[in-house]
Parts: structure tokens; sequence; C-alpha cells
């Protein structure tokens, strides 16, 4: 099995690297980029790659060059995109509930704060107005209005849905109207967007486009009114891949979609944003493991691998499925495969990825596929184990990597008092 060129069997085998381990397609990363930027077609955009995906260095920096702003729910995802080079008119920063000092810093970054604090309700509204006061700023805000799309739309998993009327996110469409005028009310405040964002892995373009409707259909009231200050709609991310259950649509078709309805609404002029995190990083990484042992009890095959819930939470936690392959396969002797229950070493009947079909043999080690967003992101030290590696490839080569957290660095953080 190889990714970007290199044979992951090597990078396992490396002790300098080991398992479990992420493996990173920087190449593939930037090319998923450039192809969602073509779709744009020359009009004015933002790809605001949602940091939360994926904060790896590398990653951001490769996005970065290829001309990606950043989606930001943290004041440390703040620092990270900035500190990846990304300007800070090119930085969204979302979320329900920013403390005072994520506020500030967003307020503080380059020379005008960020392009836009999403604001996720009206009690949110007099706080980023008071911050801005305190800091003698102007703050440029956009609107993230929740379209209560109905849930079945979305069709995927609830806890990843966002857009539907009883999610904590964004102002409901029947407040917009009062938010707005409060908005335009107080001089520390510039309205600058209106974002909309309704869920992720979404895997056809109608409940994404139903959502963007609605928020331009907001814009073009604004324009009638003769509000000027407007200068994008953010439609949000949530495209989803192919996990291996299929996925008909590309990123691309997404906003392809959303350009056209812009037009119907006569606001091409408006920059059209997105905030995708996971279709830019999802397929092109996997997170290596090594086969531990097998357990074959009366009814059941387990393998046993050294990655655990800990390291990639999503088969937990959604229930979703990682294809699983072994990273050699021996090709001279014909072998039966048969089905594996996958588990990891932690301590919950949670810490399973799924039954799959994998030689009789147990291979010495396998890489779990399409673990590039939401994977080391959502990693934890649960049961006293450490984060994984991450290796970073470029070229053909491994362009960067660090190796998995020392045990002891944990131990050491544990074993502190006031003594
Ligand atoms: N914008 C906002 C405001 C968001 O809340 C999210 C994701 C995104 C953009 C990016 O969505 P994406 O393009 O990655 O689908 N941990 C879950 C996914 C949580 C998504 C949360 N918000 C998972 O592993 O499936």
């Amino acid at each position: 099995l190889t990714l970007g060129g290199v044979r992951l069997a090597r990078l396992a085998r490396d002790a300098s690297i080991g398992t479990p381990s992420y493996v990173y397609d920087l190449d593939a990363i930037a090319r998923e980029a450039r192809e969602l930027r073509a779709a744009f077609d020359g009009v004015p955009h933002l790809v605001a790659y949602a940091v939360k995906a994926n904060t790896a260095g590398p990653i951001v920096r490769a996005l970065a060059a290829e001309g990606c702003g950043a989606d930001v729910v943290s004041g440390g995802e703040l620092a990270v995109a900035l500190g990846c080079g990304i300007a800070a008119d090119d930085i969204v920063f979302s979320g329900v509930a920013k403390t005072d000092d994520e506020i500030d810093r967003a307020l503080a970054a380059g020379a005008r704060g960020v392009g836009a604090i999403q604001l996720e309700s009206v009690e949110e509204i007099a706080r980023v107005a008071a911050r801005a006061k305190a800091l003698g700023r102007r703050a440029r805000v956009s609107m993230r209005i929740n379209p209560a799309v109905s849930f079945d739309a979305l069709d995927t998993h609830a806890h990843i849905a966002t857009g539907h009327d009883e999610a904590k996110f964004g102002i409901p469409s029947v407040d917009v109207v009062s938010a707005l005028e409060r908005v335009r009310g107080l001089p520390e405040l510039e309205l600058v967007g209106l974002t909309v964002h309704v869920g992720s892995q979404i895997t056809a373009t109608e409940a994404y486009v139903e959502a963007a409707r609605v928020v331009l259909g907001f814009a073009r009231g604004l324009r009638d009114a003769g509000v000027t200050s407007l200068a994008f709609v953010d439609t949000g991310g949530g495209f989803g891949i192919d996990y291996g259950a299929g996925c008909a649509v590309r990123p691309a078709d997404f906003v392809r979609a959303v350009r056209v309805e812009q037009s119907r609404a006569r606001l091409d002029d408006l920059a059209l944003y997105v905030e995708p995190g996971r279709s830019l990083v999802a397929a092109h990484a996997v997170l290596l493991a090594t086969v531990i042992q097998p357990k074959i009890a009366a009814s059941r095959r387990w393998l046993m691998i050294d990655a655990g819930m800990n390291d990639l939470i999503r088969p937990a936690l959604y229930q979703a499925r990682h294809r699983i392959a072994p990273l050699e396969r021996d090709v001279t002797a014909s072998v039966s495969e048969v089905a594996w229950c996958v588990v990891g070493p932690v301590c919950e009947s949670s810490d399973d990825f799924g039954i799959h079909s994998l030689p009789s043999a147990p291979p010495r080690d396998v890489a779990l596929l399409d673990a590039g967003a939401y994977g080391f992101t959502m990693a934890s030290r649960y049961n006293g184990r450490p984060l994984p590696a991450e290796v970073f490839l470029r070229g053909g080569e491994v362009a960067f990597h660090h190796a998995r957290e020392p045990v002891d660095r944990w131990v050491a953080d544990r074993l502190r008092d006031e003594s």
C-alpha cells in the first residue's frame, strides 16, 4: 500500500516513526484545494479551510500556499492560521460561545482584525460591539443564519448536523431581520457578510443549496434596502467524501450549484465564501497501525491493533466506518480472506473499528483509510496513551514528521502536584 508514492510499510517499520501514526499526502491536499478553487470560475471567492479538521502546520501552510483562507473556532486555531501565514483578512471566526479573550484576539489580528467575526446569537452582538469599543476597533462581522433545513434532508449523522432548528448554531431565520437592524445600529460593527453552515459529510447538493438560497435571499433584501457594506455570502463547509459507501458529488459540484443561485439572485458581485474542512484533507491520509495479536474465541475473530479510539474517535462517536487495508499483501500465495472484527487496546467496547474482510493470516500492519480529517485533531490521551505520530509527504518523500509523543512526558505531567 502506498500514499503519495511512498510505501507505507517502510514508514510503519521506521523506528523513528512507528505506529500508530497519521500519514498525510501534502501534494494531494494542495491539488484538492486547486480543484475546488477552479470551480469558482474566476468570481471573487474565499476557500476558508475549516482548521478544526486538521490543525497541522504543514497542512495549513500547504493550503495557504494554494490561496486558502481559514475558518477558525478558537483562539488556538486563530493563532495557528496566522502562524501559517494566512492573512487576518482571509480568516473568519466562527463558534457559538467565543470568550471575550477570543473576541479580543480576533479584533487584534492584522491591521483591521479578522475578515469577519461570525455572530451566532443575538446575545453575541452586544458582546462583540463592547469588545470592539474597548479596543478602539471596528469589528467586521458576518451573521450566521440558522436556516432550519429539515434534519432528514441532510442525510448525515445527528451529531454533525448543525442547520436544523434544534441546533445551537446560528441565529434563527425568524430573528434575522431584527438582529440585522441591531447590528446596523451599532457603530462598532460593520456588517460584511451573511453565513450559513448546515452540517458535515453532506453527500448531495440539495439541502446545501436550499440553505444557500436562504442566505442569498437575506443578502438580496439588504441590497434592496440600500445596504452597501455587504461583501460576501458564506455558504459553509460540509462537503462529503467517499468513505467507501459512495458519494456521487465532488466539492466543486456544491460550489457550481450555489453559483447558479447567486447569479439568479443578481448577487454576482458579492464574494462567495465556503468553509470546507473534511473534503480538503480526509481522503489524503491514513492512520497506520501495527497488529498486536489476533484473538479467536468461539464465535468471533478479533484483530487487535495498536491504534485505538483515542487516536481515531470517529467510529466510536459517529458509528463511522473507515476502510482498513493491510500494508502488504502476499501476492504469490492465494490468501483467503475472513471477517475480522478490528479493535483497539482501549478499555471501552466502543473501541471498535468494525468488521473488515482481511487475510486469514493476520497482516503485520494495517492502514485505516480516509483518516486526514477529525483524526489527530480529536485524538486524546485516554487510557494513558500518548498522541500518535504524524508524517507529512511531499514529492514522494517524507517532508517532515513528528514522533509519537513520549509516554514519559505524559507520566511526568500526571505526577505533578503542589510539591
Ligand atoms: N464551518 C463550520 C461552521 C463548521 O461547524 C464546520 C464543521 C465546518 C465549517 C467544516 O465542515 P466540513 O467541511 O469539515 O464537513 N468531527 C466530525 C465533524 C464535525 C464537523 C463540525 N463542524 C466528524 O468527524 O465527522
